[in-house]
């Protein structure tokens, strides 16, 4: 397989989060993970809308697939801000906190980088027959 990349930029509203899930559809659309990606990409897309500066007026996102032998890799470039991502710990019956939880049970492996100025929030899939979709 050819490795391929491919990147846009959404604008920081929650018409976006659609619109990013789309987005991860239409290139991903024969891929087992399809639906997994989605819902990666669906929640991290979210979490810049709702807690980064991508979400303040004028703000944006970044919505990057790289695929690589076998293996995916899906990230999103916020504008960053005070707050960053952290995983919260399972709290049962409340509302919240359970994006990250999520991402991080769905994924092959996860993590974060930047600062206050821009934080990428990533996540890797295998694609190959058997992984997760
Ligand atoms: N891109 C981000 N920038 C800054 N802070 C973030 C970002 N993503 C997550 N966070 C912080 O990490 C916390 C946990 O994120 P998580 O997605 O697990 O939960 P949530 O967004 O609060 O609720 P839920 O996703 O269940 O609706 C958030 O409450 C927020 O404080
Ligand atoms: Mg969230």
């Amino acid at each position: 397989m050819t490795p391929w990349r491919i990147s846009r930029h959404f604008l920081g509203s929650t018409a976006s989060i659609t619109e990013a899930r789309r987005f991860v559809t239409a290139f991903l659309r024969d891929w087992p993970v399809v639906q997994t990606a989605e819902l990666i990409v669906s929640e991290l897309a979210t979490n810049a809308v709702r807690h980064s500066a991508s979400g303040r007026f004028g703000g944006r996102f970044l919505v990057t697939i790289h695929a690589d032998r076998g293996h995916l890799w899906l990230g999103v470039l916020d504008e960053g801000g005070a707050d960053q991502p952290r995983l919260c710990a399972s709290r049962v019956g409340l509302e919240g906190g359970r994006g990250l939880l999520i991402v991080s049970a769905l994924a092959t492996d996860w993590g974060i980088w930047g600062d206050h100025h821009g934080r990428t929030v990533w996540a890797t899939l295998g694609t190959a027959c058997g992984s997760r979709s």
